[in-house]
């Protein structure tokens, strides 16, 4: 991913109390979280007014180390990306590390099918959770997203014909 150390120093120093309040994860981000959202990567093409649509549907939660974000085989209700710390797919046989500005929960969200993995906090994570509703409504009116999100399934496609050898 690009350079998040903005993002990083932002939600880990300032900002993170307004990002992980208790307001905020009952009722949506407010509006002053549009210039957070547009510090991650995969919305930095987005204008402030959009930005601000998706920071009033998404909420944020923080998991402790050692905590399953998401469980294979569990219906999708949303689509997520890390704000803080580190988390693991697991993939077996070759686990995927995703940090700050990195997305998953991407291909439930998609198909409408089960999880197909489960995604663990390797240390205390702070994501930001987009309703599934709400993201494939994002991906209807935004192809720059769509397309980001295609090139990254197709770098981990990528990487899983490379692990299996092709
Ligand atoms: P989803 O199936 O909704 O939930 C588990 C998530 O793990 C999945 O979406 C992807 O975001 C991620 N994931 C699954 N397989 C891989 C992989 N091989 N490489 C990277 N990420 C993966």
């Amino acid at each position: 991913m690009d350079d998040l150390t903005g993002l990083t120093r932002l939600v880990v120093g300032g900002a993170a109390p307004s990002l992980d309040s208790p307001s905020s994860r009952a009722r949506g981000l407010g509006r002053e979280a549009a210039d957070l959202l547009g510090q991650v990567p995969l919305f930095a093409t987005l204008s402030r007014r959009h930005l601000g649509r998706i920071a009033g549907a998404a909420t944020t939660k923080r998991f402790a180390a050692g905590s399953p974000l998401v469980r294979v085989g569990k219906p999708a209700d949303a689509f997520y990306v890390i704000l803080d710390g580190t988390a693991r797919v697991e993939v077996p046989g070759r686990p995927v590390t995703l940090e700050a500005g990195d997305f998953f929960g991407e291909m439930a969200v998609l198909d409408g099918e089960p999880r197909s993995a489960t995604v663990t906090a390797v240390s205390e994570v702070l994501v930001l959770m987009i309703p599934r509703a709400k993201f494939l409504k994002v991906l209807e009116s935004e192809p720059k997203i769509a397309l980001a999100i295609m090139a990254t399934l197709t770098q981990r496609l990528r990487a899983v014909q490379a692990a299996v050898g092709r």
